[in-house]
């Protein structure tokens, strides 16, 4: 099942949200950021139009995208799940949570699970360090996950019912 956040990619809606920005300076990087927005991701077709549009080459496009990890190339699963790793969080167990998400996932960052559930990201402090550590999924942050605690969010994920915490 696709994740409901996003919307599938058409040629012009990709077209659209590039022009609503391209006259903007640094254009690139809000582009790319309204298409994952919408998307899930930065499509491959996304990127001759980009280059097009602002005048750039491909090859720019692209080492822009690869640059910054927050921008995916692929689909997501159905849940974007995010592991703060910043420092208030790292204090508070975010290591051993950490290890214990992609021990259970079976996945590593910037991965998605083989049934396409969960796609696995980092994030860099989600502003709640005092009720580390930390998780996002999707637009809700979850603080203070044990690990049976994330156990217990992965079978909620998995019956699409989430409680916050
Ligand atoms: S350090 Fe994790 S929420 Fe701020």
């Amino acid at each position: 099942m696709l994740n409901r956040q996003f919307f599938p990619w058409t040629p012009q809606l990709l077209q659209e949200l590039i022009d609503a920005l391209k006259h903007k300076p640094g254009a690139l990087l809000p582009i790319l950021h309204a298409i994952q927005d919408r998307c899930g991701y930065v499509p491959h077709e996304a990127v001759p139009l980009i280059a097009d549009s602002l005048q750039l080459t491909r090859a720019e496009v692209h080492g822009v995208i690869s640059f910054y990890h927050h921008f995916r190339t692929t689909p997501p699963g159905r849940h974007v799940l995010q592991v703060c790793r910043a420092e208030a969080c790292q204090a508070r167990g975010a290591r051993e949570l950490e290890q214990h998400v992609k021990q259970t996932l079976g996945v590593d960052y910037h991965q998605t699970t083989a049934d396409q559930e969960i796609s696995l990201e980092p994030v860099y402090c989600l502003g709640t360090c005092t009720c580390g550590p930390s998780v996002r999924i999707g637009d809700r942050i979850i603080g203070r996950v044990t690990p049976e605690r994330f156990d217990q969010l992965v079978a909620e994920m998995t019956t699409q019912v989430l409680e916050v915490s």
